[in-house]
């Protein structure tokens, strides 16, 4: 199991990496909008700390220029893997940049359907946003196992980002279903480590110490 960290904030990513547990980041336009600086330095950056892959979203409607936008970011760094939505322009762009072996992370996946054409096209990652479609009270989660049931039925090599965490449970939803990679933001990693028990436990080891 993968775990991604949602986010373009150097802080949080320096910091989620030195508990080596972070195997990639997703960034998108509205995480990067939150950060200062130059675009493509702070996803070298990203990709200098992570070494792993690290998904950078495309801005253009149409194929062609998804494509021309695709090919530059992806000289940023090798880590780089081009996130793009799902739409037809998205599948027509994901053919053509997977036959020039640029992955693509196929974004904004909300339903099985747009999982099977998202993995046809050639995406190596496909993203179901489940904190989203909980959101309209479509149950997130049903999606998932759909998914990983066809990419299991049919061997697609692409492989599930978990999408749109919420919360830790989600993240324990994931692992259950054999969810490939989990992305989620900073305050979910966050809390994943926290028990009141670990907390009460310290305590009272230390207290017991210091009583000896
Ligand atoms: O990577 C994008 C995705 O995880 C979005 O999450 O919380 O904005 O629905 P959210």
């Amino acid at each position: 199991m993968k775990l991604y960290l949602d986010t373009a904030n150097i802080g949080e990513i320096k910091e989620i990496a030195q508990w080596g547990v972070l195997d990639g980041v997703t960034t998108n336009p509205s995480l990067m909008s939150r950060e200062k600086g130059d675009y493509r330095e702070i996803l070298k950056e990203i990709c200098d700390i992570v070494k792993g892959p690290v998904s950078a979203e495309v801005l253009s409607p149409n194929s062609a220029d998804m494509v021309k936008e695709a090919k530059d970011l992806s000289k940023i760094s090798e880590h780089i893997v081009i996130k793009i939505p799902c739409t037809i322009d998205g599948l027509k762009a994901t053919n053509i940049l997977s036959q020039e072996k640029i992955r693509v992370n196929m974004t904004l996946i909300f339903s099985a359907n747009q999982a099977i054409l998202a993995a046809k096209a050639g995406a190596s990652y496909i993203s179901p946003f489940v904190g989203r479609l909980d959101d309209i009270a479509n149950p997130g989660i049903e999606v998932i196992k759909d998914i990983l049931d066809i990419l299991n039925n049919y061997n697609f090599p692409s492989r599930l980002i978990f999408a749109s965490v919420r919360h830790p449970e989600h993240v324990r939803q994931a692992a259950i279903l054999g969810a490939h990679i989990v992305t989620m933001p900073y305050r979910v990693f966050s809390s994943m480590i926290k028990h009141p028990l670990t907390d009460i436990g310290i305590e009272r080891f230390l207290n017991d110490w210091e009583k000896r």
